[in-house]
């Protein structure tokens, strides 16, 4: 990662999203990258919301958030579960530091209000 970028690790606020805590990487006072962890119930943390700005990919800024928030979690939450839904572009990372992989997903959309018509154009029916 280029040496001008810091990580600042955002602890949860006691008020709001308290189990959310966020690892910026930041630049001339501007975010160029950012992850997320949510501290679950039954031991589990859920490792999200990865993004590196473009014009800053391929630097290894991911990678170092990434090495930041695992020194932290084996410092704080030994023992606990890690897990996350991974795009292509952020699972060989995962991969690399051992995760397994489970079930896909595939995204899905519909425009609410507009239904499919399983039988045609409509036509009436009198007997
Ligand atoms: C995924 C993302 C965070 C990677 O950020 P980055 O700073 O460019 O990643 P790094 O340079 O630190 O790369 C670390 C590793 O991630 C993987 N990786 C990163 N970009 C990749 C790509 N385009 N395709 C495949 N693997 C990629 C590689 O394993 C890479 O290791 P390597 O450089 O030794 O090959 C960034 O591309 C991004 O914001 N993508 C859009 C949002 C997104 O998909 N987020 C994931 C949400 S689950």
């Amino acid at each position: 990662m280029p040496k001008n970028i810091k990580i600042l690790h955002v602890l949860p606020s006691g008020t709001r999203q308290y189990n959310l805590h966020g690892w910026i990487a930041h630049k001339d006072d501007l975010c160029v990258g950012h992850i997320h962890m949510s501290v679950e119930s039954n031991n589990r943390l859920k490792f999200l919301d990865a993004w590196v700005h473009d014009d800053h990919r391929r630097k290894g800024i991911y990678r170092e958030l990434w090495n930041t928030r695992w020194q932290y979690v084996n410092e704080h939450y030994k023992g606990w579960n890690a897990y996350a839904w991974c795009k292509p572009m952020s699972l060989p990372l995962l991969l690399e530091k051992g995760f397994t992989t489970g079930d896909s997903t595939v995204y899905v959309e519909k425009e609410i209000g507009i239904e499919n018509k399983p039988y045609g154009p409509s036509c009436f029916v009198s007997c």
